[in-house]
């Protein structure tokens, strides 16, 4: 295969970090993490995420970032030139494969809510859902659930957006679209926390958020906080890899991976804060799963003064964040499919994009006219789980956290020892600190968290 590797680079060190940050910070801060954390009694799934986070994220972000740097190509052939040059098989390329089929899958429903955000600013603007009547609200989201032809349109309207991007390339797409989106991101939370802390309950939020009631920790607790870590990292499917290819070589990775971490943690944490707050206010409930961003949401924003101006701001915000996510589960595709002699970025863009928005069909038809197809269904597990339900588990449950365990055991068991100390360019007392996490604890946590998961 003739593969070539000029892909292009980062302009600076503080773009990457936005452009990471980006990725990272999406649906999954502000749509999921609140819900999860909702009908997972709050606090006590908050610190476990919080320890998956700091014991089994960080350390895999490290080791994905570092063989992106490596081998600066997009993951199925990242993978391969590394393993080559190691000596090792040419089957460690199929974790690259695995990470394009997540990429496709995750993508794919990912669209599907990110044109439910897209749909819900207009909605908020003509001042539709502006109303403390739950009956409206209820009506209003399940009209646009019922029908397949609204959530097509906005599914669509969404992978062109995601498609634009990526098709203008390194400079004059993503970089150009994180050096607006993210500032701006940043603001409309800081003033929607704000907004929040006056208007709503934020003491009642805060304590909701954490203080830790033990019992309400399940072996499923456990595995949902973790893939809820991987998922909100945009760890174990290549995203970060492609992100880490387009290094120059002298960002050190460690410190970078570090600020990723931290802020996508403070967004999750942030949106909670913003969340919770105006759902208390209005004596609703936290654990109404998926719907609580879509449902719960406007009609506490009803409840307050001003609640229509800062109910819009709160789904640009959501549109903004999962554009700059959305990007980078596009870009190791189209990255890899660059590295073929005379495709074209935009074009790769295009077919990748309509094949994705193709795929979404299953997601978009199981909230309507395939809502009772149950493919597991014999399982008890998944007796209720719907062809979204199931994409949506592989991927955060089983896909990421195996893409991770893989690339976590390569980059530190067998990556030789000088490569990966000279380009952490860490001290020796923080090296063997991640050699440590990365060899043992973070594969050791998998496993117990998988085996838990299938025989417990
Ligand atoms: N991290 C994003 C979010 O929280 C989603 C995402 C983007 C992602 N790229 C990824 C998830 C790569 C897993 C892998 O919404």
């Amino acid at each position: 295969m003739q593969v070539s590797t000029s892909h292009e680079k980062w302009s600076s060190r503080l773009t990457f970090i936005m452009a990471a940050v980006g990725s990272s910070v999406g649906l999954g801060n502000v749509w999921k993490f609140p819900y999860e954390a909702g009908v997972s009694g709050g606090g006590a799934f908050v610190l476990i995420y919080i320890a998956c986070i700091l014991v089994v994220g960080l350390p895999i972000l490290i080791a994905e970032l570092t063989l992106g740097k490596q081998g600066q190509m997009s993951p199925p052939n990242t993978m391969r030139t590394l393993a080559q040059r190691e000596g090792r098989s040419s089957l460690w390329q199929s974790v690259g494969w695995l990470g394009v089929l997540a990429a496709f899958m995750i993508l794919s429903f990912y669209s599907v809510i990110g044109g439910w955000a897209l749909a819900y600013v207009p909605k908020f603007i003509s001042g539709d859902l502006i109303t403390t009547n739950p009956d409206v609200v209820t009506t209003e989201f399940n009209t646009l659930l019922a029908s397949p032809a609204q959530m097509l349109a906005w599914h669509g309207l969404f992978m062109v957006l995601t498609i634009f991007v990526v098709a203008r390339g390194i400079h004059a797409g993503i970089e150009k679209a994180v050096d607006i989106l993210m500032p701006a991101l940043f603001f409309i939370l800081l003033a929607l926390v704000i907004y929040a802390a006056i208007a709503g309950d934020f003491g009642r939020a805060w304590s909701f958020l954490f203080a830790a009631d033990f019992s309400k920790i399940t072996p499923d607790v456990v595995l949902n906080a973790l893939g809820q870590a991987f998922f909100s990292i945009s760890v174990g499917l290549g995203a970060m890899m492609t992100y880490g290819a387009y290094l120059p070589k002298d960002v050190k990775i460690p410190r970078a991976a570090t600020i990723i971490v931290f802020a996508d943690t403070m967004v999750a944490l942030l949106a909670g804060l913003a969340i919770f707050p105006i759902v208390f206010a209005n004596g609703l409930d936290p654990a109404s799963g998926p719907g609580l961003v879509f449902v719960t949401l406007p009609l506490a924003f009803a409840g307050v003064p001003l609640g229509g101006f800062f109910g819009t701001m709160f789904f640009v915000l959501i549109v903004f964040a999962a554009i700059t996510s959305s990007i980078s589960l596009l870009e190791p595709v189209v990255s890899w499919a660059e590295e073929h002699k005379g495709v074209k970025r935009s074009l790769s863009a295009i077919v990748a994009g309509f094949l994705i928005w193709l795929l979404g069909l299953l997601s978009v038809f199981s909230f309507n006219l395939w809502g009772d197809v149950h493919l597991l269904g014999m399982f008890e597990r998944f007796e209720t789980a719907t062809l979204f339900d199931l994409m949506d588990f592989t991927t955060s449950n089983i896909f990421l956290p195996l893409g991770g365990m893989a690339m976590v055991i390569f980059a530190s068991w067998i990556m030789s020892r000088e490569t990966t100390e000279t380009d952490l360019g860490l001290s020796p007392a923080l090296y063997k600190s991640w050699l440590f996490l990365a060899r043992f604890v973070a594969p050791i946590a998998l496993l117990m968290i998988f085996a838990y998961n299938i025989f417990g």
